[in-house]
């Protein structure tokens, strides 16, 4: 087995992250897969992950706490600010030290830039960015393309359609980072107020094949092996008239399945809102459920690989 270069280390960017560092993290997803549970059970017993989500999630969360409990280990946290100290004023940087004391482990969600980056200078246990801001989401992009790698055996050769809220979706910029260490197409397909902000993505505009679209047309849709379908983040919108002007305006459904690769895969980070037809969930196409169940065994992996320098 490859070395373990993830034991001990910090989770804030997937840039820290190369090709070698996912086909570790794949290979130990699949084989945790393989233990028997008592097994599976042995990694985590007696350690603890330690979180506090200063926005809301359901995913990143829960699939954590279900990844941990899946190693034998616990979990605690702070899911809901408005319980906690930090209504009495307590700052980020107390709260998060707080937590490091209590666990082995500290995931932490927050709506400002950096603010995962700060958690490690405070934290002496390891830290994961289950988001921050609009910046990044580093452990979603890991189990985004490994989804992509489970379904189509592959990731180099692929053409890959990023659609939605390309400038505020944190999901995206971890993405195109994660693919940048591959050979792939990339579409990104918005509207002008929500196009890419090139100033995050300056450094791998030449390692990557990168095409900016308005309308998914027919024949960019006849080209695409992947589309990966964001939310438009209503809440990081300044203006709520520029939101309520662009939202709906590209829904997924069976018409657009019906002009796409027959076997093309539609993956989504979630929450939807609207932007995916429920009505093409039961389709092969529609992995994105599929997607939200391997965060939990990449997890499972990631955590097992944070913990221990010998995962199992
Ligand atoms: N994909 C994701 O981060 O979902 P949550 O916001 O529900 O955690």
């Amino acid at each position: 087995m490859a070395k373990n270069k993830f034991f001990n280390r910090n989770v804030v960017s997937i840039r820290d992250f190369n090709s070698e560092d996912f086909s570790y993290l794949f290979d130990i997803t699949d084989k945790i897969q393989t233990l028997k549970s008592k097994e599976r059970g042995e990694i985590a017993k007696g350690l603890i992950l330690g979180y506090v989500f200063y926005e809301y999630s359901t995913r990143t969360r829960l699939s954590f706490e279900s990844a941990m409990a899946s190693i034998g280990g616990r979990s605690l946290g702070i899911s809901d600010v408005d319980s906690s100290s930090i209504m009495k004023g307590e700052s980020y940087a107390d709260t998060v030290k707080t937590i490091s004391l209590y666990s082995d482990v500290v995931l932490v969600r927050h709506p400002s830039d950096g603010s995962s980056r700060y958690a490690c200078e405070i934290s002496d246990k390891p830290v994961i960015n289950g988001g921050s801001g609009s910046e990044e989401h580093p452990t979603q992009a890991m189990l985004d393309i490994y989804t992509i790698f489970k379904e189509k055996k592959k990731i180099d050769g692929l053409s890959i359609g990023i659609i939605g809220d390309l400038k505020y979706g944190r999901t995206v910029y971890s993405l195109i980072y994660a693919l940048s260490n591959f050979k792939v197409n990339i579409h990104l397909i918005s509207p002008e107020i929500l196009k890419i902000r090139d100033e995050s993505i300056y450094d791998i505009t030449n390692k990557v094949d990168m095409h900016n679209h308005v309308e998914l047309s027919d024949e960019l849709l006849n080209k695409l092996d992947v589309i990966y379908v964001t939310r438009i983040q209503r809440e990081r919108f300044p203006d709520l008239q520029e939101y309520n002007k662009i939202q709906g305006l590209y829904t997924i459904d069976e018409k657009i399945l019906a002009k796409s690769k027959s076997d093309i895969s539609i993956l989504h980070p979630l929450p939807r809102v609207d932007e995916i037809s429920p009505s093409i969930d039961s389709t092969p196409n529609a992995l994105y459920f599929k997607q939200a169940s391997y965060g939990k065994e990449l997890r499972a992996a990631l955590l097992s690989s944070l913990l221990h320098e010998e995962p199992f």
